[in-house]
């Protein structure tokens, strides 16, 4: 199998730093933080580790344009749409639901970059993006289509080089804990552990899905990113890491726990996280060592995968009185 085509545009290696005053909160337990909210384009985040490979695959195959989906506030298409303009690419979002009446956050920057949007309003939103797919096929447009979260086989061997990468910068850590949603950012970072030697625990805290249906997605893509590297793997299902007690009423119902890490992490350490994804992550991680469950005398590194973009769609709710 040839190595994927890549195209260059994310700062890479992202820094890797201690969080001195967070930590000191937690005795014996020793808080580190990977940088890839500052991967560079657009306000960074995870996607655009991805998005290096899905741009110079889209080139490769003479794409007309790049299609791809997400939430309202999608990190995950902001990024795709700054990518798409940085390489000169047309770019459509399918987003879930309706226009909204104040365009915030990530959706004024989608279309500062230019996408075009096609909401969904009441229909499925993948019946949507197949649609608008068809529709471009039929104009000879030859659409590049990005699967949301860009978590396929592709995406996940971004994050199999991310892996690489961290291993790299010498910081002994006992485990590592990221916001896993589609999963592709975690199953990549499994198959660099498994790749690159990594020994410690990748815990995932779960967005928005039930720890046995993600296990197996992430599952799925762990295998599909081997087997694009030509790799044997012997991976155990149960083996994967995955915390769904943070899930609470659901995907981007923001509450009390992400509130105090977004501002936790904002006073203390001066990082900005997202209501939705490394919030949530980030507060299921310290209630984890609060309880006990996690970080008695370990080294933790919390992977930022970026997102704040979306805090200023969250104003009122993040500075609401407790
Ligand atoms: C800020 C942020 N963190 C984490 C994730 C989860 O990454 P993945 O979908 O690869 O699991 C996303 C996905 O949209 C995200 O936007």
């Amino acid at each position: 199998m040839p190595i994927p085509h890549r195209v260059h545009m994310a700062h890479l290696p992202t820094a890797v730093e201690p969080l001195p005053r967070i930590s000191k909160m937690f005795m014996g337990t020793e808080l580190w933080i990977k940088r890839d909210d500052q991967t560079g384009l657009a306000f960074g985040g995870n996607k655009t580790r991805k998005l290096e490979f899905f741009i110079a695959d889209a080139q490769q195959s003479k794409a007309g344009c790049i299609i791809t989906r997400g939430a309202l506030q999608s990190n995950h298409c902001r990024q795709t749409a700054a990518a798409a303009a940085r390489f000169g690419l047309r770019c459509i979002l399918i987003l879930s639901g309706h226009q909204p009446r104040e365009v915030q956050g990530n959706l004024l920057l989608d279309l500062l970059f230019g996408a075009q949007i096609v909401w969904a309003g009441n229909d499925n939103p993948e019946q949507t993006l197949q649609r608008v797919i068809d529709k471009e096929k039929s104009e000879g447009s030859n659409p590049y289509s990005i699967p949301m979260g860009g978590s396929n086989a592709l995406g996940a061997y971004a994050y199999a080089l991310a892996m690489e990468e961290f291993l790299g910068q010498n910081t002994p850590v006992d485990r590592i804990i990221l916001a896993t949603s589609s999963g592709g950012t975690q199953a990549g970072m499994i198959l660099g552990a498994m790749l690159f030697g990594f020994e410690g625990i990748i815990t995932g805290i779960s967005v928005n899905e039930k720890a046995p249906a993600l296990r197996r997605k992430v599952s799925a893509l762990v295998r599909e990113a081997a087997a694009l590297m030509d790799k044997d793997i012997n991976l155990q299902e149960d083996d994967i890491v995955i915390r769904d007690e943070f899930i609470g009423k659901g995907y981007a119902k923001v509450s009390e726990l992400e509130i105090h890490a977004v501002r936790l992490f904002a006073a203390q350490e001066g990082i900005l996280l997202d209501p939705v994804y490394t919030g949530r992550a980030a507060g299921g991680m310290l209630a984890l060592i609060r309880s006990g469950a996690i970080g008695k005398d370990e080294n933790i590194l919390f992977w930022h995968t970026g997102g704040a973009p979306a805090l200023f769609a969250y104003g009122d709710v993040i500075l609401s009185e407790e």
